[in-house]
């Protein structure tokens, strides 16, 4: 969602914002803006677009100031117009918000009775217009945020500047991340560390419900109940932080690549020599039931995790989207774990999941890429993907590092309920190992999938079909394929196809196979001759054995490396998400920042 940065310097802050709006650009892309107070004087600057839009707009109309906020939005109330981009102002406030304010409506009303008229069809301009008016009731700019935030109604994350105040800014938080970067003689705050890194490496986060006094001499924090709070200081990895494309076109293809780097690492943590490095807390004997839930990519990676801790360890497993879970009020067994995966830990319909269980179930685990985050904080265990920085929007090297360790979630719970006999145990252990080299083998496919992607581009339609633990793999291949190159795709498990969706099926719909030679083989083989019989136009994604046995009569076929079977998908992921790739590269749309999205879904 939105990125929001703030600076209190020792030197020109606007060139500062925007190199860290930069960092934070993968949250939003519609527009971006930045306000800077210069010697009591406040003044912004918006364009709508990328951030390079705004960059130019600074070259010919420069900003002033030693302090000052930054915004780049993604638009959730109001068209990506300059008017509608943050930072709002009114008077002597000036305000960047991520989030959202549910209840503008009704404090529109409130405030058009104050004589105060909104200009922007945007909730954030509320904000800025209550505490204005609290300003003009005489109140400073400290006790006007203050009764502005006991109006608020929503999820938030907000910074203010004032006019006439050099040396303050103040932040709240409700529902979405703040940081605080401590410097010397200087203080910043921003959406995440990511945004910070440049600046700092001691950050305060600030907890649900706080809100803070910003100065250059340091930071005053308050809890929700307006009491001094002490949060903790804590030092963040810079390295980690490190957001570069290194010597590739995009970070999508550099975290696709990275794969086997990351899944070793994460194999090295999880499954150091002989033993399963997992907390021993995490014990799933006796358990009754496991929840999954997630959304987008993280959510398939749940998919795909019911299957192994349904088959590898007889623990029933119920699965389900956090948007939809959260609401449905779903009775939940005490004797239970409640499994929550983000990447990036702070999406919102997750994290509301998160909380309806807590106090309902044994155990809140969350496996998340960010281990600050409030989905990590807010669990009794929280779990790395150890996938490192995923900036690409299209999740790839984040979803494979998901599967990996819930794949190791799941042995563990096979081992402690006894349904895994140690010999299968250890296969399964030996089978996990081998997936790096594997995936570098698969890698070497790309120019091959970057061919075929040419003619997959011109397509109106693809379908993507698997089986068993497959079918999830097909919903993400199909998700994939249609965030960045923006062609209608859908997945079906294998077997469904003759229950509708076969009418799709003509000479011009590519019918994309992923169907490893495993038990369920020869089943999704005649699922895929009932497609070749309509003319289908259909891409076999198997092993040499599978491609041997039936790829005769297929458009095309991609030869992948044999992999145990209830690992497929972890490799299988691979080509999916190079041809989800190179099909946006052959139709030219922006595969990193692709239109509509934002990597980090704060919002409902
Ligand atoms: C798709 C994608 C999204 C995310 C979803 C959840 O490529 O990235 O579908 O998977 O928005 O995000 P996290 O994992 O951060 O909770």
């Amino acid at each position: 969602m939105c990125g929001i940065i703030g600076i209190l310097g020792k030197h020109e802050v606007a060139p500062l914002l925007v190199e860290s709006l930069k960092r934070l650009e993968y949250r939003g892309y519609d527009s971006a803006g930045i306000a800077t107070v210069n010697h009591g004087h406040l003044e912004r600057r918006r364009a709508v677009g990328k951030l390079a839009n705004l960059s130019d707009l600074l070259v010919h109309e420069p900003l002033p100031g030693k302090s000052g906020i930054g915004h780049t939005r993604w638009a959730t109330h109001g068209a990506a117009t300059v008017t509608n981009a943050h930072p709002h102002m009114s008077g002597p406030v000036a305000v960047v918000h991520n989030g959202i304010i549910e209840n503008y409506r009704a404090l529109r009303e409130e405030l058009a009775a104050a004589g105060l008229t909104p200009e922007t069809q945007t909730d954030t301009e509320t904000v800025a217009l209550l505490t204005r008016m609290f300003m003009d009731r005489g109140e400073d700019a400290r006790t006007a945020t203050v009764s502005t935030l006991k109006k608020l109604e929503g999820a938030f994350a907000l910074l203010w500047i004032f006019e006439g105040e050099d040396d303050l800014m103040i932040a709240a938080r409700k529902g979405s991340p703040l940081a605080i970067g401590h410097g010397e003689g200087e203080m910043f705050v921003g959406s995440d560390a990511i945004a910070l890194a440049p600046f700092t490496d001691r950050i305060t986060y600030l907890d649900e419900g706080d809100y803070a006094f910003v100065t250059r001499a340091g930071v005053e924090i308050f809890d929700q109940a307006g009491r001094r709070a002490n949060r903790a200081e804590a030092r963040i990895d810079l390295g980690a932080t490190r957001v570069e494309k290194g010597g590739f076109k995009h970070f999508m293809a550099k975290e696709i690549a990275e794969q086997p780097v990351v899944l070793a690492d994460a194999l090295t943590h999880y499954l150091p020599e002989g033993t399963i490095n997992l907390p021993e807390t995490l014990d799933f004997r006796g358990l009754d039931r496991l929840t999954l839930v997630a959304c987008g990519t993280a959510f398939y990676a749940c998919s795909v995790a019911k299957y192994w801790f349904e088959s590898l360890a007889g623990l029933p497993c119920e699965i389900d989207v956090a948007s939809e879970f959260r609401y449905r009020e779903p009775p939940l067994p005490h004797n239970s774990f409640a499994i929550f995966v983000s990447q990036s830990g702070e999406t919102a319909d997750t994290l509301a999941a998160l909380r309806y269980c807590t106090d309902k179930v044994a155990k809140i685990v969350s496996v998340v890429n960010v281990a600050t985050s409030s989905i990590a904080r807010e669990s009794d265990v929280a779990l790395p993907i150890l996938a490192g920085i995923e900036v690409g929007v299209a999740s790839t090297k984040a979803f494979t590092c998901q599967l990996l360790t819930l794949a190791v979630m799941a042995l563990k719970a096979g081992r402690d309920r006894g349904h895994l006999s140690d010999e299968d145990f250890a296969a399964h252990v030996a089978a996990l190992k081998t997936l790096p080299g594997l995936m570098n083998a698969a890698l070497s496919g790309a120019p091959r999938i970057a061919k075929l992607a040419e003619q997959i581009a011109e397509a109106q339609d693809i379908l993507f079909l698997g089986r068993g633990v497959m079918y999830p793999l097909a919903l993400e291949g199909a998700l994939k394929l249609k965030e960045i190159s923006y062609i209608h795709a859908e997945g079906y498990a294998s077997g469904e196809l003759k229950h509708g969706p076969i009418a799709l099926i003509d000479r011009t719909v590519p019918v994309i196979v992923l169907a490893p030679h495993d038990r369920l083989f020869d089943k999704t083989v005649s699922n895929m001759q009932e497609v070749m019989a309509r003319h289908g136009k259909v891409l076999l994604i198997s092993d040499a054995r599978g491609i041997a046995a039936a790829g005769e009569g297929a458009w095309e076929s991609l030869t992948m490396p044999e992999v145990a079977e209830p690992f497929a998908p972890i490799l299988y992921a691979l080509p999916a998400q190079l041809l989800a790739y190179h099909t946006a590269i052959a139709k030219g749309t922006d595969v990193d920042q692709p239109r509509n999205l934002a990597k980090s879904v704060t919002v409902e």
